[in-house]
């Protein structure tokens, strides 16, 4: 006969906190969401932690290099998608590991012998008034000067004015030498009274230009997730069919992190992918998943998993459960998969950490996913919102929305994911393609939800992730106290939509 389960399975949304005693220490300032992503023994320092306890899905409606750069900044880290050839996603990881923060390649840039005419028009195109004068007009060519717009009046100048007559030449120029960090630039910029530094290399050529504006931006990221040569962290989507090619070539562009992507992670696909990848490259780091119960998590913990993801059926442009039934709550599923991993810890000594995949609506399904045990959470929809992920934003119905589909749908056609071997094709959709509203930048949104994390964690007296799991007090409510739990019983004077 079947297993049946005793109890139904509940999403986060059946769920509240209840709060715990505050003292005077525990103020949102000082909340540590510092958080481990891969697998490490008692005792010993994990080898890779993150600042907040967010990663971004490995879609390719949310994570390029460009979101990977922007979470990285913020302390997270993004999955680049998977579903595209491996030259390209291991030239976006690779352009996120050049990514130098601070240090940005010049846009701009003109000939010392074009007419003044055309720096204006450039400055006009990129809005970027510090132009790079170089010998033959590109981003590394051999440095002549600097041209800003304070260095002529239009009306003032000759019809036939030359850049070479107007800019600041190489030798009035402050310089940085290539290899020079970001603080010593900025005590150039500082003690120069600069706006800008060109940094060269020994033979003259333009490497980056450091901007005072850039160098305060990077003061507001104080928990930015950097690797030991001040590199961002990123992370990339694999599939249990090409990694023999595609590991190597994500390893090569400098990737910290990979996970498996699957829709349902208790497989032999997987185990033999992480024997495969770990016995090859025994150093390489990878997750994998999804599972949604305990024999799932050993299964994978067992096989070498470096964390594990839970979740199916519970991502918000997923149709898994109307198109094959199966899945599980992701509160219910979290809750069993933590306690799986703590015996797996009390067991082996080696813990393995979990992340709570989909589903995540509102700020506090976060707050609520951390004390049921998860160490991070994946989120897909409230990353497409953002001006950073890869998709258009457009006006629908007078509102600005950006695109969001998931990869089991026919847009993304990405059948590795849902692959139970067989034919190299999608048998059938289990995702849509759809809207989300458009929500600005994700350093304000972020900012803004880790605020609310923090708060929460007040509330229940506590300053990290492991003292929450370990002393939140949850319970489940009552269809009608989740009536109560909104607004009611008053006529609300505006509307809006809320994330
Ligand atoms: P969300 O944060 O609720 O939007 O869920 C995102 C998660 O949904 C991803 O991290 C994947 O685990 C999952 N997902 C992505 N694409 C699909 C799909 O097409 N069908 C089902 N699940 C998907």
């Amino acid at each position: 006969m079947a297993y049946f389960f005793e109890e139904p399975s509940h999403t986060f949304a059946e769920y509240l906190l209840v709060p715990g005693y505050t003292s005077a220490e525990c103020i949102p300032a000082s909340v540590s969401l510092k958080t481990p992503v891969v697998r490490y023994k008692k005792g010993e320092e994990c080898p890779l932690t993150m600042n907040i306890p967010l990663v971004s899905a490995v879609m390719q409606s949310v994570s390029d290099d460009r979101m990977a750069i922007a979470l990285a900044k913020e302390g997270g880290i993004s999955f680049i998608y998977g579903s595209q050839t491996i030259e390209n996603q291991a030239a976006m990881v690779a352009r996120v590991k050049s990514y130098k923060a601070g240090f940005v390649t010049s846009d701009s840039n003109i000939k010392p012998d074009q007419p003044l005419t055309d720096a204006v028009a450039l400055k006009e195109k990129t809005g970027h008034s510090t132009i790079a004068v170089t010998e033959d007009g590109t981003a590394n060519g051999k440095l002549c000067g600097i041209i800003t717009s304070r260095d002529y009046r239009i009306n003032h100048t000759p019809a036939d004015a030359k850049v070479k007559d107007y800019m600041t030449p190489f030798a009035n120029l402050v310089t940085g030498q290539d290899g020079i960090t970001l603080s010593e630039a900025n005590e150039l910029i500082w003690n120069h009274k600069l706006n800008s530094l060109p940094i060269i290399d020994k033979n003259g050529n333009l490497k980056y230009m450091v901007f005072r504006k850039d160098y305060a931006s990077h003061q507001e990221h104080p928990l930015e997730l950097l690797d030991d040569k001040h590199r961002y962290i990123v992370g990339a989507g694999i599939n249990t069919r090409d990694y023999m090619e595609r590991v190597p070539a994500l390893l090569a562009a400098g990737v910290d992190v990979m996970t498996l992507d699957s829709s349902e992670g208790f497989t032999e696909w997987q185990r033999r992918a992480l024997h495969d990848i770990h016995e090859k490259w025994p150093n390489a780091k990878v997750g994998a998943g999804n599972v949604v119960d305990a024999e799932g998590f050993n299964f994978l913990a067992e096989a070498g998993a470096d964390f594990v993801k839970i979740g199916i059926g519970g991502g918000s442009i997923c149709i898994t459960r109307e198109q094959k039934g199966i899945g599980r709550g992701q509160a219910t599923a979290t809750i069993e998969v933590a306690k799986a991993r703590d015996e797996y810890f009390k067991k082996t000594g080696i813990y393995v950490p979990i992340c709570s995949d989909g589903g995540i609506v509102h700020d506090y399904h976060m707050t609520l996913a951390l004390a049921m045990g998860a160490d991070f959470c994946m989120l897909g929809r409230y990353f497409a919102r953002f001006d950073e992920s890869p998709t258009n934003k457009l006006m629908v119905n007078g509102s600005y929305v950006k695109e969001y589909w998931g990869e089991g749908s026919n847009r993304a056609r990405n059948w590795q994911r849902y692959d139970m071997g067989g034919a190299s094709k999608l048998s059938f959709e289990e995702g849509v393609d759809s809207y989300v509203p458009y929500a600005g930048s994700l350093h304000d949104n972020v900012t803004m939800s880790m605020s609310k994390v923090r708060h929460t964690m007040c509330n229940c007296g506590v300053l990290t992730i492991p003292e929450l799991q370990e002393k939140a007090k949850i319970t489940l409510v009552s269809q009608a106290s989740l009536t109560e739990g909104s607004a009611h019983d008053v006529i609300v004077k505006t509307t809006s939509i809320q994330s």
